[in-house]
């Protein structure tokens, strides 16, 4: 097919990243939106966006021009008579989309394919409710869409393997990396990807860390673009939110219960950013106490104490900050378990730890290059206890037959920015060194979910350090 006209319904953040996506791929766009309104704030998003690449000298005014140019806008389905796909992404409603299907099925031509942007919804329901179910896809986009690298193509049990094919070579053409997958609750991207921000949540209701900690974290302890309240804040809380039930409804995993923590920001109507405030946006954001200066003494590593010294600071045994790094024990009163991940050092603290210390060995990490994440002592700290049941997840899905190593490690490079994708990250740690934390936090948390994925538990009693590709 030529795909020389599409349609695009719904013109929120997503809706319209995809229609700018079309139309930069030299398609003729129809974006269709319930009223005048709502169709200034879709032309709105779609002049911002490139304008924001006109500023940084990515289009010329001419070919900014042309792209605007190719997309129509309208306030009439009827209008999508012609296009040869039509692609909604309105609000996650299964009684609003269905019977938006049910309306495209009667207005389009039979040949048109129709694809839904749903990041939660069964995609073989919206199939259901037309009589062309064989040419009902998905097709999902990650935010923001004209960055991001993936399309999710999302077959069902009655899609005509031409249309999913072709769909793919679509995707291909926006400049986009098709992923195909079954239509199974948050495909493979949202299936990680929320409930490792979940547990995030959990860990900030539960105390063991402060949002902004938590954020540094994964981003400068692993080297994700995004941590994950910052995340949390562009998908949008009710997304993500609406996305874990779905999860939990399939699976009925301890792992898919979402947060009430995020629950409760929904709730409040603190959104993220499409709504101004979600984790991140407080008017009181960004106040930080401050602790003076102190005397140390480091136990466990020499380039620590190095950095400290060439600070200015003596190493003294009976100094009023202990910074202990390594080890897994316990530590109490002025000493600060100290566990150093790249740019990131965790301060473990136990209920025995002076506050005083905390305080004294942030800002000493600070000062010695680091940066400095207060956590409670727990199995994994921060880092571990999100990248390994994240990573965990992974190896459980490909486990499951669901995605191969390889679109499993692509969706998240492509999808959501990650420098390396699970497994590559994986076998960079060590199997066993991560089966061994898995171990650990199930021990502390006893969820079934925690427990190491059985593949990897085996990898590692046969000696291997890697996955088997074909
Ligand atoms: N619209 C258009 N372009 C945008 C943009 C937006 N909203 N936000 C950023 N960009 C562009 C910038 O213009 C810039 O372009 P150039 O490289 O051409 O100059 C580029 O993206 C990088 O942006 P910045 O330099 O401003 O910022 P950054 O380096 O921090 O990157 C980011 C921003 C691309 C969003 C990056 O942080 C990232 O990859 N984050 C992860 C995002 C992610 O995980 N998305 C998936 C969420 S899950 C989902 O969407 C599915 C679902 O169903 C919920």
């Amino acid at each position: 097919m030529a795909f020389e006209m599409v349609g695009v319904v719904g013109l929120g953040t997503m809706g319209a990243g995809i229609a700018e996506v079309f139309a930069r791929a030299g398609i003729q766009v129809a974006g269709v939106e319930a009223d005048e309104q709502a169709l200034a704030r879709g032309r709105a998003h779609l002049e911002r966006s490139t304008g924001r690449a006109l500023d940084k000298g990515k289009l010329t005014p001419a070919e900014r021009e042309e792209i605007l140019a190719r997309v129509t806008l309208t306030t009439s389905r009827a209008d999508l008579r012609d296009a040869d796909l039509v692609i909604e992404a309105i609000p996650e409603r299964m009684d609003v989309k269905a019977e938006l299907f049910a309306e495209l099925d009667r207005l389009c031509k039979p040949s048109t394919i129709l694809a839904t942007n749903t990041s939660s919804l069964a995609v073989t329901a919206l199939a259901a409710a037309t009589g062309r179910p064989d040419r009902v896809v998905g097709m999902h986009f990650f935010n923001p869409a004209p960055v991001m690298g993936l399309v999710e193509v999302v077959g069902t049990v009655v899609t005509d393997p031409g249309v999913r094919a072709e769909v793919a070579d679509l995707a291909v053409r926006l400049g986009k990396t098709p992923v195909e997958v079954d239509d199974r609750a948050g495909f493979v991207v949202n299936r990680l990807l929320l409930p490792y921000l979940n547990h995030a949540v959990t860990l900030l209701d539960h105390g063991v860390a402060g949002r902004d900690d938590i954020d540094n974290a994964m981003k400068l302890g692993v080297g994700l673009p995004m941590g994950p309240f910052h995340l949390l804040d562009l998908i949008g809380l009710d997304t993500a939110y609406e996305i874990m039930n779905v999860l939990f409804d399939e699976s009925r995993s301890d792992r898919h219960v979402p947060s009430p923590l995020l629950r409760s920001y929904v709730a409040a109507g603190l959104l993220g950013r499409k709504s101004g405030r979600g984790f991140y946006g407080d008017p009181g954001d960004g106040q930080q106490e401050k602790a003076p200066a102190r005397t140390v003494h480091v136990v466990g590593s020499r380039e620590l104490a190095d950095r400290l010294e060439a600070a200015g600071f003596k190493d003294t045994e009976d100094a009023d900050v202990v910074l202990q790094v390594g080890g897994s024990t316990p530590v109490s009163g002025r000493t600060v378990r100290v566990q150093l991940k790249g740019q990131v050092a965790e301060l473990a603290t136990s209920v025995l730890t002076e506050q005083e210390a905390v305080l004294g060995a942030r800002d000493l990490l600070k000062i010695a290059g680091y940066t400095p994440v207060p956590c409670k002592d727990r199995a994994g700290l921060v880092v571990d206890a999100l990248l390994y049941c994240h990573l965990n997840d992974a190896v459980r899905m490909y486990e499951s037959g669901y995605a191969s190593i390889e679109d499993i490690d692509a969706a998240m490079r492509l999808g959501c920015g990650y420098v390396v994708g699970p497994f590559e990250l994986l076998e960079s740690i060590g199997l066993a060194k991560v089966r061994d934390g898995l171990r650990d936090l199930h021990a502390e948390w006893r969820s079934p979910s925690s427990a190491p994925a059985p593949l990897l538990d085996k990898l590692v009693t046969a000696g291997l350090n890697r996955f088997p590709r074909p």
